[in-house]
């Protein structure tokens, strides 16, 4: 069984996740963290349901195997609208926390009765999004915009992109939600969070930029607290570790990531 001590894993197909586990470790901030980026299935957003299901249910066994977690966020749209419930079936006893597309907080403040809804190519079409939807905003008009490329973008090119480099990265999709009307705009892909300034300029005023970091770090919090799981004393090391999978040296971005959300590593999860 989970205890108190045990770490949080954090996981998403590439650096998307780390956003999450910035505003977590602000909250959490007695509690040890490793974070997996899945270079080794990266792009998830390009897959199949099935194939980034079976994907992350294979991470995710190597991970409760090698660091015995006490909860694990899947800190990906992609992969917690086609694999949660799947993971939760594999490992019962433990703890998990998925990212789902923002509808909800944005179907409560819009004035406009349209919602824009920025996310990879997997997830726009996912039927997830639609139970989410109907769910959540069965009156709105929601617009689902895939911007697949933003990932890359985000995962390899982030830190040598130029500002104007960026803004006409994410113009386009942002100027077609705006222009239908959006005055929502859910950002539902982890990646894109990196673009979130960008993304609220093309837009202009009156349009908010939705995002689920706060209420995953809450909602962490919560389900630890339930299962008398929190931290009562820190963590000797709160620093956190990076891990990449696959075999190949880390790419320079990797490190720089790493350095960026003070991190250890990266390390490798060889996946031979
Ligand atoms: N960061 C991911 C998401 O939130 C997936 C990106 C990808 O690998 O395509 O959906």
């Amino acid at each position: 069984m989970p205890n108190e001590s045990d770490p949080i894993v954090i996981m998403d197909s590439g650096v998307g996740g780390l956003p999450y586990l910035e505003t977590a470790r602000k909250l959490l901030d007695k509690e040890s963290f490793v974070y997996l980026a899945d270079r080794a299935g990266f792009p998830y957003g390009t897959k199949s349901g099935d194939e980034v299901r079976r994907i992350v249910l294979d991470r995710v066994a190597r991970l409760v195997e090698r660091f015995s977690p006490k909860a694990v966020v899947i800190a990906c749209n992609t992969a917690s609208q086609a694999a949660l419930s799947a993971v939760r079936a594999a490992h019962p006893a433990l703890a998990f926390i998925g990212t789902v597309p923002a509808i909800k907080p944005a179907a409560a403040r819009t004035k406009t009765g349209v919602i824009g809804v920025i996310a990879t190519a997997q997830t726009v079409r996912d039927p997830y999004l639609d139970s989410l939807v109907a769910r959540f905003a069965p009156g709105a008009i929601v617009i689902r915009e895939p911007a697949q490329e933003l990932v890359a973008f985000v995962e390899r090119r982030l830190f040598d992109a130029a500002i104007e480099e960026r803004r006409a990265a994410v113009a386009g999709h942002i100027r077609r939600l705006v222009d239908a009307g959006a005055d929502q705009i859910v950002i539902a892909c982890t990646h894109f969070l990196y673009l979130r300034d960008d993304i609220a300029a093309i837009a202009g005023a009156g349009v908010d930029i939705v995002d689920s970091r706060g209420g995953i770090a809450h909602r962490l919090s919560v389900v630890l607290a339930e299962r008398a799981l929190l931290r009562t004393a820190a963590a000797p090391d709160r620093r956190g570790l990076f891990l990449l999978s696959g075999d190949e040296p880390a790419e320079a971005p990797y490190h720089r990531f790493a350095g960026e959300f003070d991190l250890r590593g990266p390390e490798l999860l060889t996946l031979s």
